[in-house]
């Protein structure tokens, strides 16, 4: 039995234990430690600081990137992001994979689903051939109020127009509401349980033609194995995967292209 002298020794080497265990367990999983940055210390610092992390990037971009310059802007969220606060941008590394398959689908119409702080859509919109444009889909009005003013800023406002509002629900819209025909390119970048509804939904809306190409973001981290499964099985799509590594850090993650077949 403890002595009652001991007990809050005993309590204080419990306490070190447990925080010893959280910080192996960070440094040794992708997992803990997103779980370390975006639950634990983005809380702490979001209530300290009166503000969000995303307001934060955004600050940081006003602040220090040029305006009207989408490539300044890329490269100050990408120094933000991998030297201060993690954030769920596609990041450099796999920004450079998306670049080179929006190059080769060339499109005139786009869509991204999922749009956060507009990271994407500035790098996509970047590369849109003069006529051309983006829509892209955010269902989180915070986050559809910074990427606005990201868009702005990197100068590429006119080629690009935010749609507010659940991918399920704007998906079944784009005809009508927003004049599209089919679409060239696809960048699916939203919550992974929604790529393979979505896929499915974008075929029944007759959006995709013969050559349409799909670009599916952290098929294994964290993964959409229902997406992958059902692209790769489907008679309608050939696929090809790209290895890379989650953005801004060193764990394993990869993009899939889906090319419609029709
Ligand atoms: C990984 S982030 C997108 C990152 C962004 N594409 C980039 O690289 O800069 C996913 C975003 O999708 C949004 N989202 C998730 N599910 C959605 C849905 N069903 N409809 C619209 N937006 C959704 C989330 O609010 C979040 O902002």
């Amino acid at each position: 039995m403890l002595e009652s002298s001991s007990v809050p020794l005993f309590i204080v080497f419990i306490l070190l234990f447990i925080l010893l265990l959280i910080v192996l367990l960070i440094r040794k999983n992708a997992t803990a430690a997103l779980i370390w940055n975006e639950i634990i210390r983005e809380k702490v610092t979001n209530f300290i600081m009166s503000q969000s992390k995303e307001q934060r990037i955004l600050n940081f971009v006003l602040q220090n990137a040029v305006r009207g310059d989408p490539c300044s802007v890329l490269d100050t969220i990408d120094k933000y992001c991998s030297q201060k606060e993690w954030a769920m941008n596609v990041g450099d590394e796999k920004g450079k994979i998306l670049d080179k398959t929006v190059e080769e689908a060339n499109p005139s119409v786009a869509l991204e689903l999922g749009t956060y702080c507009g990271y994407s859509a500035v790098r996509i919109s970047r590369l849109l051939k003069a006529g051309a444009r983006l829509l892209t889909v955010e269902f989180n009005p915070e986050f559809a109020a910074i990427a606005k003013q990201m868009i702005e800023f990197a100068g590429v406002q006119d080629k690009v127009k935010l749609l507010e509002g659940p991918s399920q629900e704007i998906i079944p819209q784009l005809k009508k509401k927003y004049e599209v025909d089919t679409l060239d390119f696809v960048f699916l970048d939203h919550w992974k349980d929604r790529y393979k509804p979505d896929t499915i939904l974008l075929q029944e809306c007759n959006l995709l033609r013969k050559g349409s190409i799909l670009l599916a973001d952290n098929i294994i981290f964290p993964g959409a194995p229902d997406f992958l499964n059902y692209v790769r099985k489907s008679p309608h799509f050939q696929c090809t995967n790209y290895p890379s590594h989650l953005e801004y850090m060193k764990v394993e993650d990869a993009m899939e292209k889906a090319v419609f077949l029709g």
